[in-house]
């Protein structure tokens, strides 16, 4: 079924400081995805462990958290159909050794931390993470 959503993308610090934001969009607007908003922003740790707040039990938060605050990150809004699903095609996985090739970790992510973007997974993850960062 064909579901016009929005979905919250956060182009992560590693990208921005290899300035490929462009390259990235791009992606986004060759796959038909509309960008409704936008904002380059340096979060604090509060603000990045509250966005993670479903991962705070796994050993890898601190370090995720931590990645997250070391620069600045550029956060989206991105409008389309199945934007959500559509979205983590085009990111690949969240390992960039098992990302597909062509995809935005496999072409510019390092590792499971340094992976170049963000994507929400669902819906409802959608819903909080737009508004964690947008008022709508
Ligand atoms: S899980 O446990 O399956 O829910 O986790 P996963 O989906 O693989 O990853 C969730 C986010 O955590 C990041 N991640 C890490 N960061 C730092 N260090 C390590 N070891 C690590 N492993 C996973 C991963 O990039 C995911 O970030 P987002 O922004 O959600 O894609």
């Amino acid at each position: 079924m064909v579901c016009k959503e929005n979905t919250l993308s956060i182009i992560k610090p590693d990208a921005v400081a290899k300035n490929i934001i462009g390259s990235i969009i791009s992606r986004f607007e060759t796959a038909g995805l509309i960008i409704v908003g936008a904002k380059i922003l340096q979060l604090t740790y509060i603000q990045a462990s509250e966005f993670y707040f479903e991962h705070q039990k796994k050993y890898f938060f601190d370090s995720l958290v931590n990645f997250m605050i070391s620069g600045p990150v550029f956060v989206q809004i991105l409008e389309g159909n199945n934007s959500i699903q559509r979205n983590r095609e085009i990111m690949g996985a969240t390992d960039p050794a098992n990302a597909l090739a062509g995809t935005i970790r496999s072409d510019y992510g390092y590792n499971y931390t340094k992976n170049a973007i963000h994507g929400s997974d669902s819906k409802k993850s959608a819903i909080r993470e737009i508004s964690y960062f947008f008022d709508t």
